[in-house]
């Protein structure tokens, strides 16, 4: 079992103690401000799950909660105050944003220094370079899971499912650079019979969003199955939902060599990695 959650909280007890040490010689510590942007259920837990994450660490953090009706100009004002206070590290929208506002307008106006989403086109060229950046939260924390775990990547197929730009994109880029140097095929909505590829995997990453996508029958035997998957599933417990990955757990638990739960997989060491990001940027502002 890749478990994601101990790993995530040995590494967060790292950064905790980092930020006590900046705290002991008297220095500020590192600030990640947030924008939510309306009502979205799920980007309300993402935020208040950040928000508890920062303080866990000792990390400072301002959340700005705006109404649904936010007008574009003053979504953009705000970013704008942000970028320029020397005393925030981190500054992320939330995405998505409510339909009258441009996405993309609001991801290219952060600072590329602050972008620690790395959502920015300077953040994402480098990324696609090799050149030093931040790395978008959810492929750093599969990156993260994979190298703390000794899964051997070199020579490796990885098959990737899903090509959207915050996953499947750079989680693409990131296999197959120098150091990992696995062979990469990216299989997507149009590919015809994705279990012709997901067979010959020795790794496989899924992040379509569709519970259960992933069957046993697409798997070959010992091959490493990263889900990126979280769905929200109607159910009639306490919360009204169970959170579903999108590859068929109790089945291909059987059949692969390691696997990431969800949740408790991805999930938390993508959270980890906005703060690795947060402390990134906050020691290269202060010449650390
Ligand atoms: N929406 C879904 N994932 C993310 C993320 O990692 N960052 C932001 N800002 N919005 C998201």
């Amino acid at each position: 079992m890749l478990d994601g959650k101990s790993l995530a909280l040995k590494l967060r007890g790292n950064i905790k103690e980092e930020v006590e040490a900046i705290k002991a010689i008297g220095n500020r510590v590192p600030h990640l401000a947030a924008i939510l942007v309306g009502e979205d259920g799920a980007s309300k837990t993402y935020v208040n799950s950040k928000e508890r994450d920062c303080e866990y660490v000792g990390f400072e953090s301002s959340v700005h909660r705006l109404s649904a009706d936010t007008s574009e100009e003053s979504l953009l004002n705000l970013i704008e105050a942000i970028n320029k206070d020397e005393n925030i590290d981190g500054l992320i929208v939330q995405l998505p944003v409510p339909k009258h506002i441009n996405a993309t307008k609001v991801t290219e106006a952060i600072d590329p220094e602050i972008d620690v989403d790395g959502f920015h086109t300077i953040s994402v060229g480098k990324l696609t370079k090799n050149e030093d950046t931040f790395i978008s939260a959810t492929p750093f924390g599969v990156i993260m899971m994979l190298e703390e775990y000794g899964i051997e990547t070199r020579g490796k197929h990885c098959v990737i499912i899903g090509r959207s730009n915050i996953v499947g994109r750079p989680m693409s880029i990131l296999m197959s650079q120098g150091g990992r140097d696995a062979t990469v095929t990216v299989c997507h909505r149009y590919t015809e019979n994705v279990g012709n590829f997901t067979r010959t995997a020795d790794i496989v990453i899924v992040a379509v969003g569709i519970p259960d996508f992933l069957k046993v029958e697409m798997v070959k035997p010992g091959a490493v199955i990263v889900d990126v998957g979280i769905t929200r599933v109607d159910s009639d417990n306490a919360k009204r939902y169970v959170l579903k990955g999108d590859v068929d757990f109790e089945k291909v638990k059987e059949k692969c060599s390691a696997i990431t739960p969800v949740p408790g997989g991805v999930g938390p060491m993508t959270r980890y990695g906005l703060l690795f990001n947060t402390l990134k940027s906050y020691k290269k502002k202060q010449g650390l």
